[in-house]
């Protein structure tokens, strides 16, 4: 009953009328599915993030339902399958040890099974980039579709944010400002919902990204987890992908340059996670577009974010999706030149058909290009000395006094001697220091966790002092905030410049210039790093020493270098 223009990939399975096609079809059998099944329709795989583990995604059951009537209801053929979820509050060091395994399970399991076409449920912070890559690395048929954001956090009468109010309470509760009780019912008023985080941290990025590069449906990024339009769209997204096959619209008609180049201003627009660069690069290199680091900052440096939400400012997802959503945001950013309208998207209209009629309904939390919330918002790619292959800063979620600053170092060599050093009251630090924590980067945590965003000493904290400069190898939650220097590369453990930095030198940090400089004269640096040592390594076996020997550096993406690339999507042997 195919109507597809080529031959659909199942066939080889499911057309067999042989001892292997009885294996291929009569198994399935034994769930209930008829023979019709098998006459030729499009096998659609619907990859699922569920996990109890990833609370973020621990409504997907129920959203892959509604993929599967809309599957049904575009006369496809609907099969869910599981890949390794990543539940970024749980999984230790971090979960982004295990994004490019994450992907590499996802890209074998579309590869080795009988599917045309895939749907991918993502949520939690690497849910996203880690089904995107997988599928790129495949090329079928693919939309993305996001489980939506939590609704809106209330706490003794105040809005409280995923993540940011996380962050600011641990610190009161630090400064003895509110009781351990509070902190407990805090814990509980945030997060009262399904959903992801519902500050426009790294998970509200991701989505918001799966939109803007033309990979999800139109309003993916806003609708809350919980609000039945959430399960249409999945429904409509069932519905699309039958389609798609037929067309064969392939993930790399829709993630070309022209679409990276959206999301990259899109990061801006919304204020997004700092966390979209790293992401982002790497799925560039899983499709061949090219895209460095550098495009983040001429792409983004004249784009304002004009949305109001934490962390940067003061409103959560619920009430971006009130206002309009991301295609409120598109639109204004295609009325000034800044957007592709023409690229293509995955209901099969371009991004200015789908933006047409987007209107703002909410202006104080979606703003004008002539009044944006914040000024100037792309990423900062920073370089010198300190950082030869870059390193980023997002200088809307910085204090602006400090985004041009010259101070002492004050050195933490890891994360234990940070935590171990940073309540005592004798630490020599001061609102001028500059902190900088080493061997935080993708080899050295190892995983590029998201500890760049150190707390800060209470003595400072009692102070009134809010923000220091804070330079790292490490990633910071999207849901954080502060002048906060990230992903400098190459990182300190395989003997990158920041490992040379000592207490007392002095750091210039000049964000305005695009410049990180370590003020040490250049004999005194190859003293340092003659006698430098490389720490021992953190696995001799398993996926965390095959990890440690070919995760490349921050400015690259941080995947594994024999991941990057395609290899398609061509079935594989039979298995008899
Ligand atoms: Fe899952 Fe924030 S912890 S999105």
């Amino acid at each position: 009953m195919t109507d597809s223009p080529k031959k659909l990939r199942s066939r080889a399975w499911f057309e067999r009328q042989d001892k292997m096609g009885f294996y291929y079809r009569s198994w399935l059998k034994n769930s209930g599915i008829p023979q019709d099944q098998f006459d030729g329709r499009p096998v659609i795989g619907i990859c699922n993030t569920w996990s109890e583990l990833t609370p973020c995604n621990s409504h997907f059951r129920e959203i892959a339902e509604h993929v599967r009537r809309g599957v049904l209801d575009a006369g496809g053929f609907p099969l869910e399958f599981p890949v390794l979820s990543l539940g970024e509050t749980m999984m230790r060091p971090t979960a982004m040890l295990y994004r490019n395994l994450a992907s590499m399970d996802v890209e074998e399991a579309v590869r080795a099974n009988p599917l045309d076409g895939v749907v991918l449920l993502m949520g939690c912070d690497k849910t996203t980039p880690a089904l995107l890559m997988g599928a790129a690395s495949v090329n079928l048929p693919t939309i993305g579709v996001s489980g939506g954001p939590m609704l809106r956090g209330y706490y003794e009468g105040r809005m409280v944010g995923s993540g940011t109010n996380t962050i600011s309470m641990s610190e009161q509760l630090r400064a003895g400002s509110i009781t351990l009780d509070q902190f407990h019912e805090a814990e509980a008023a945030m997060n009262r919902s399904h959903g992801h985080c519902m500050t426009m941290g790294t998970a509200s990025t991701m989505a918001c990204l799966v939109e803007a590069l033309g990979v999800g449906m139109p309003g993916n990024a806003a609708i809350p987890a919980v609000d039945a339009r959430r399960n249409v769209l999945a429904r409509e997204a069932g519905r699309r992908i039958v389609t798609m096959v037929h067309e064969d619209v392939t993930l790399d008609r829709l993630l070309t340059r022209e679409a990276f180049e959206n999301a990259i201003r899109t990061t801006a627009a919304i204020g997004g996670s700092t966390n979209a660069v790293v992401h982002l690069l790497a799925l560039a290199r899983r499709v061949g577009v090219p895209l460095t680091l550098d495009d983040w900052d001429y792409l983004g440096r004249d784009v304002h974010c004009l949305v109001n939400l934490m962390p940067s400012g003061q409103y959560l997802m619920e009430d971006f999706f009130e206002a309009g959503g991301l295609p409120a945001v598109l639109q204004q950013l295609h009325q000034r030149g800044l957007l592709h309208g023409d690229a293509p998207t995955a209901n099969g209209k371009t991004q200015a058909e789908n933006i047409g009629n987007a209107t703002n309904w909410r202006p104080e939390v979606i703003h004008s290009l002539d009044e944006p919330f914040k000024s100037d918002a792309g990423m900062a790619v920073l370089r010198g000395n300190l950082a030869p292959n870059g390193a980023i800063i997002k200088p809307s979620a910085a204090s602006p006094h400090l985004l041009r600053h010259t101070g002492r170092a004050v050195v933490f060599p890891s994360i234990e001697d940070l935590h171990a050093r940073i309540n005592d009251e004798s630490l020599e630090i001061d609102e001028n220091s500059i902190m900088v924590l080493q061997n935080c980067g993708p080899k050295g945590y190892p995983g590029m966790a998201e500890v760049g965003n150190m707390p800060l000493p209470p003595k400072l904290l009692r102070k009134g002092i809010t923000d220091l400069i804070r330079i790292s190898d490490a990633r910071m939650s999207g849901t954080a905030y502060g002048t906060v220097v990230l992903h400098v590369s190459p990182e300190a453990s395989i003997g990158g410049p920041l490992a040379l930095v000592h207490t007392g030198d002095l750091v210039r940090l000049d964000v305005p210039e695009r410049a990180l400089e370590l003020l040490v004269d250049e004999d005194e640096l190859a003293r340092r790093r003659a006698a430098w040592k490389a720490p021992e390594p953190h696995a001799d076996r398993g996926y965390v020493k095959l990890y440690l020997d070919h995760v490349t550096q921050a400015h690259e993406g941080a995947d594994l270098d024999f991941l990057v690339g395609c290899s398609g999507a061509r079935v594989p042997r039979d298995n008899h």
